[in-house]
């Protein structure tokens, strides 16, 4: 028997849709920041992973790290940076027109961390999440400044936020001592000028296994597993491909934004482990009065809060220039990776 198949209405023709206005340019206007309280040296980690506070120096250039508080949640850290960088951009929350946090370390899937943190604010503008890890923040970068161009939102906040202590497996080598607590965050809002260069952005799927939650929520029957969701990592090969595969990404993010090398006032990479900085700037020839972010050293790696925290801290320490070009570059679990040139607020 045929099945019998309608034949669709056709279309009316009749409404033409009216669309927002944009604006040509965005830029970032505030950058702010927040570190948790506690320091946590190398030396409280070594004895569980038979390790030195050297080995950690010399392999990753890691010092000591932030860790929040047990009753500190994404959403308390994710509100100092947001109230930090509305200040710096002279904004009241009432002026917030769409919040992006990215984060991979949100306790619950469902409902987003952004929209928790919109409540904290006082606004009910739009908001939600951005699963990109370390390279969240650049991802979020890009989304905010298509957002103020496309205008769907006048000014966008991002903020990269996470707590990786909630997450990491404090026994095992590969990763124990890697991972940091914070939180950093962005103003994106209209320009006259171009704030926000073209992001060069893209993903390796193929390399999902190479950093990941360890389990998934469920097992296999669909029983929930015991133990604690904690996140490994193949060291070795994410390493090998940040190192070589990097730098020609940031390469591109350059010469897309019509710049070169030389016109940059920073390099802002995603603070993964000091080697990995030190190899892009080779790889790129970096000339060496260019200021570099290594806030790795006290910070650790803090995945999608790495680049507002090391950006937030030059610019207070002046140790680079407000209005000056930086280059910044995101990339972790997924493996996806952004990078894109921005005016410093
Ligand atoms: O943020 C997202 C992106 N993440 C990254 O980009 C992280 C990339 N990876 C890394 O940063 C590095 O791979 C690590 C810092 C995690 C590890 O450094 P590595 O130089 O790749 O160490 P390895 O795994 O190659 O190990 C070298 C040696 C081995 O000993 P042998 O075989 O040479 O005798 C390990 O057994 O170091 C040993 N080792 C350790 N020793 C002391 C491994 N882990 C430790 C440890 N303490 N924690």
């Amino acid at each position: 028997m045929t099945k019998s198949i309608r034949t669709a209405p056709a279309p009316k023709g009749t409404g033409t849709l009216t669309t927002v206005d944009g604006v040509r340019h965005a830029r970032i206007w505030g950058v702010g920041a927040y570190r948790p309280e506690r320091v946590v040296p190398n030396s409280e980690l070594v004895d569980r992973i038979d390790s030195t506070d050297q080995w950690i120096r010399d392999r990753s250039g890691i010092i000591s790290r932030r860790r929040a508080a047990r009753d500190e949640s994404i959403i308390d850290m994710a509100e100092h940076a947001a109230r930090d960088a509305l200040a710096a951009a002279g904004l009241e929350p009432s002026q917030v027109g769409a919040i992006l946090i990215s984060t991979v370390t949100h306790l619950l899937s469902t409902p987003a961390a952004a929209p928790m943190l919109a409540e904290r604010l006082g606004v009910q503008c739009p908001a939600f999440d951005v699963s990109a890890a370390c390279a969240g923040y650049c991802y979020g970068i890009s989304l905010a400044n298509d957002m103020v161009r496309g205008g769907s939102a006048e000014h966008v906040l991002v903020i990269g936020v996470e707590k990786l202590s909630d997450f990491t497996d404090y026994d095992d080598r590969g990763s124990a001592f890697i991972f940091g607590d914070g939180a950093g965050a962005a103003v994106v809002g209209p320009s006259d000028t171009p704030g926000i260069g073209p992001t060069i952005w893209g993903s390796d799927g193929a390399q999902w296994q190479a950093i990941r939650q360890r389990e998934p929520w469920l097992d296999a029957a669909g029983a929930p597993l015991d133990g604690h969701a904690v996140l490994t990592m193949a060291g070795q090969t994410v390493f090998r491909w940040a190192v070589w595969g990097m730098a020609p990404i940031a390469q591109q993010a350059i010469d897309k934004a019509g710049i070169t090398i030389d016109d940059l006032d920073a390099f802002l990479p995603h603070q993964a482990n000091m080697r990995i900085i030190d190899a892009m700037i080779k790889q790129l020839k970096l000339p060496a009065d260019i200021p570099v972010a290594r806030d790795i050293a006290e910070t650790a790696n803090t995945s999608a809060a790495s680049i507002p925290l090391a950006t937030e801290r030059m610019l207070r320490e002046g140790e680079i220039p407000h209005g000056g070009l930086a280059l910044q570059i995101g990339f972790g679990a997924g493996l996806v990776y952004a990078a894109q040139v921005i005016v410093l607020p």
